[in-house]
């Protein structure tokens, strides 16, 4: 069954042809750089770059894939949460689509996409799993009975931990977004050359991630320019022990308690090198399986929505074209 995917539920205009919910035969992702100079997505702008972009990014998709709209037998596209403006684009684009030649259509959860990327690339990967989602908007430990039943066992109760990567990038002067950026600089520095705060670390499922992104400012304030040039390097490295500690702690803690063997990271952090060690490390000292997604698919893409899509659907049958975009769509609902 081939699935045409169709993401754009914040900065990325992309789709996708996914074959069964497992093989990729195109995943187009046009990123939008027009936000960079304001340090942060402006929702209007963003809206606007989709419109103009959907088109050209959906014909490159069909003809890398080497199909044709009448080889698709589903459309799927992200429903929420996301800016309505940007959601509105790529929704009302597929269901326009699936509404002119008669195709199925589906409606995606988009945190169950960033799920779905693990499942498209991990076969042997449990149904019943523990995932860490953590991404540019959220921070949650979920238990996922089986795809499509969720518990949320935690989030954050302020800034998600790709919003704290980002802000502290911006505060470096690193651009934005620069979760990516600081990662790499942080290679090169020492982890244990300042000690920041770790929030709520023995508290729960709960996250914050505010008050570290405001010592790190706080702590960048004292420093001389000289200062700062010398250990930029280790700066970034010592708050990205600090944020990736309390994550890995947690995920740690729930798997245990929880006791499921397989656990994932979804959303754009967990491309992240050094959360991605740390929790290899721990996990496999309690002897359990840890999973995420190659580096292009931990962002959002096209591919993980029709994943998610095809899943779905082969629980459910076919969405509504009627459905409408939400901007704040909770995933256990
Ligand atoms: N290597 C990395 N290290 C840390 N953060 C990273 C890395 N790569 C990407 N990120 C961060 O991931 C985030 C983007 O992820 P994603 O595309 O999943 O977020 P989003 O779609 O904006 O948010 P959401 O999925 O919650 O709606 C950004 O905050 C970015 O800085
Ligand atoms: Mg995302």
């Amino acid at each position: 069954m081939l699935t045409l995917g169709i993401e754009t539920s914040c900065d990325e205009s992309s789709v996708a042809l996914v074959l069964d919910g497992r093989q990729i035969l195109a995943n187009v992702i046009h990123s939008q750089t027009d936000h960079s100079k304001f340090g942060g997505v402006v929702p209007e702008v963003a809206g606007r770059v989709h419109l103009r972009k959907i088109v050209p990014v959906y014909r490159q998709a069909l003809s890398e894939a080497g199909v044709s709209l009448d080889d698709v037998d589903l459309i799927a596209a992200t429903m929420g949460p996301g800016l309505i403006g940007p959601l509105l684009v790529g929704l009302t684009f597929a269901k326009g689509l699936a509404f002119a030649v008669g195709k199925h259509f589906i409606g995606v959860h988009h945190i169950e996409g960033h799920i779905a990327a693990n499942l498209l690339e991990h076969p042997d990967l449990q149904a019943n799993h523990l995932t860490l989602i953590v991404s540019g908007g959220h921070t949650m430990l979920v238990e996922v009975r089986r795809f499509g039943s969720y518990e949320i066992l935690g989030a954050t109760r302020d800034d998600a931990l790709g919003e704290a990567f980002d802000k502290v990038a911006k505060l470096m002067g690193l651009g934005y977004p620069g979760g990516a950026r600081l990662d790499r600089l942080a290679q090169q520095g020492d982890p244990k050359y300042h000690r920041f705060p770790r929030a709520l670390l023995k508290e729960g499922y709960q996250f914050s991630y505010s008050g570290l992104k405001t010592a790190v400012a706080l702590f960048l304030a004292k420093l001389s320019e000289t200062e700062f040039e010398r250990h930029k390097a280790d700066i970034a490295a010592s708050f990205q022990e600090a944020a990736v500690s309390v994550v890995v702690e947690k995920t740690v803690r729930a798997a245990l308690e929880r006791d499921l063997h397989d656990v994932s990271i979804s959303g754009g952090v967990a491309a992240n090198s050094r959360l991605r060690v740390l929790l290899a490390e721990r996990l496999s000292a309690i002897k359990r399986r840890l999973f995420y997604p190659s580096v292009e698919l931990c962002t959002d893409n096209a591919a993980m929505i029709a994943a998610a899509g095809f899943y779905r659907y082969q629980d459910e049958g076919p969405g509504e074209l009627a459905i409408n975009a939400v901007p704040y769509l909770r995933l256990d609902e």
